[in-house]
């Protein structure tokens, strides 16, 4: 085992800045990992990466970067109980007390220990570098047909559409609205195929995002964003609208939409995080029947089911990675990133598999 690593940590003023530190040792009940792919998320630049904007569960606190970490247990510290080297894990990525009505619901997002709920990459180091402690109970065990680059997006991004999408339930009913395609619209449109959705709409303002939905088969109709969408959407489905719609742009336009463009009794679920929405609730929501739903993250037994069914459904998250970079190159990668001119951004500090 070397003695130091490289680690990626972000000033907040649109750079990364690469430091030599020293490899932790794990402590009770923690494992480390060599790290084989760390993947970015649009809450990485929104929050951290132009500006520290964060507050409370989204505050930064100047700790190695990377909340989507995949990697293999290359120590295990003493107390562990089922993870051991060797074994190939993705971290869900906040760590909770284990003992608050939410983590005991398996919502370590949610969990009101001021003290214990630290985030990896938010407030306890995350997975932009070779090596990172996690503590064994938040680790999901990566099977052997995914890969790393799979194990990564789970812990962040598909896990949460996956939770957002068993909110609302989709079925071969629906036809579905995703408003915003970036990793996380494009992860709607991945799951809602397998989930049987008969028909998938996307729509997003850069060309080269409704490129790759179309190119991966992710969307059967993908729309330019703009004022005529609500019509639209519903010239693409018999007048009625969506029976149900996603939101993954956190834009007040794309979430009117995703509102208006659903159908009587339709569901729709808020993912895109930040920013804010005007809408009328009497002709928008009410009459109509409609019901909104807002999903963070999910909880890890949603998580852990998600990977078998990945398995199953031969589901490879890595399918949206459109770019791979080394950890020395982790400026390009978040750069690239902050254009939006890409699929998934992926870090890869081990040869990933
Ligand atoms: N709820 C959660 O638990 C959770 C978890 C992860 C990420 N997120 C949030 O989900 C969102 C998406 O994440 P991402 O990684 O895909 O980020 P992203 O920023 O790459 O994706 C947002 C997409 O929305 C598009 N968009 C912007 N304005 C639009 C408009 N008017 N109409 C249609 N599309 C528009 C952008 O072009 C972009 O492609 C972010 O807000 C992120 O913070 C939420
Ligand atoms: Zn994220
Ligand atoms: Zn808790």
């Amino acid at each position: 085992m070397p003695n130091s690593m490289k680690a990626a940590y972000l000033p907040g003023n649109s750079t990364v800045e690469m430091r030599t530190v020293s490899v932790p040792k794990p402590a009770h009940g923690e494992v480390l990992l060599a790290v084989k792919a760390s993947t970015i998320c649009g809450s990485d630049i929104r929050c951290i990466y132009h500006e520290h904007l964060g507050k409370g569960p989204e505050g930064y606190c100047g700790v190695i970067a990377g909340h989507e970490p995949a990697g293999q247990v290359v120590e295990a510290g003493p107390g562990c109980r089922r993870f051991k080297v060797g074994d190939r894990v993705l971290v869900y990525h906040i760590s909770g007390c284990g003992l608050c009505p939410d983590c005991r619901r398996g919502f370590m997002i949610s969990c009101t220990s001021a003290e214990y709920r630290r985030a990896y990459g938010w407030q306890r180091d995350g997975g932009m570098a070779e090596f990172m402690i996690a503590e064994e109970k938040d680790l999901i065990l990566l099977p052997d047909s995914l890969t790393y680059l799979d194990g990564a997006q789970v812990a962040c991004g598909f896990g949460t559409v996956y939770e957002g999408l068993e909110k609302i339930g989709i079925s071969g009913n629906d036809a579905v609205l995703i408003t915003g395609l970036g990793p996380v619209g494009l992860a709607a449109g991945a799951l809602c195929r397998k989930l049987g959705a008969e028909k998938i709409i996307g729509i997003d303002v850069l060309d080269e995002r409704l490129e790759i939905a179309r190119s991966l088969d992710l969307c059967d109709h993908v729309l330019r964003s703009g004022p005529g969408n609500v019509q639209q959407v519903r010239d693409l489905t018999g007048g009625h609208g969506v029976e149900r719609a996603v939101d993954c742009s956190a834009n007040a336009e794309a979430r009117a939409t995703a509102i208006r463009a659903t159908r009587k009794w339709g569901r729709m679920v808020m993912i895109g995080e930040g920013g804010s929405v005007t809408f009328n609730p009497s002709p928008d929501i009410i009459h109509d029947q409609k019901t909104i739903y807002g999903s963070w993250v999910s909880s890890i037994w949603r998580m852990e089911e998600l990977v078998e069914k990945l398995v199953r459904w031969n589901l490879h998250p890595e399918d949206i990675v459109t770019h791979r970079f080394t950890l020395d190159q982790a400026a390009d990668a978040y750069a690239l990133m902050a254009t939006g001119k890409c699929g998934k951004v992926a870090v890869c500090p081990g040869e990933a598999r």
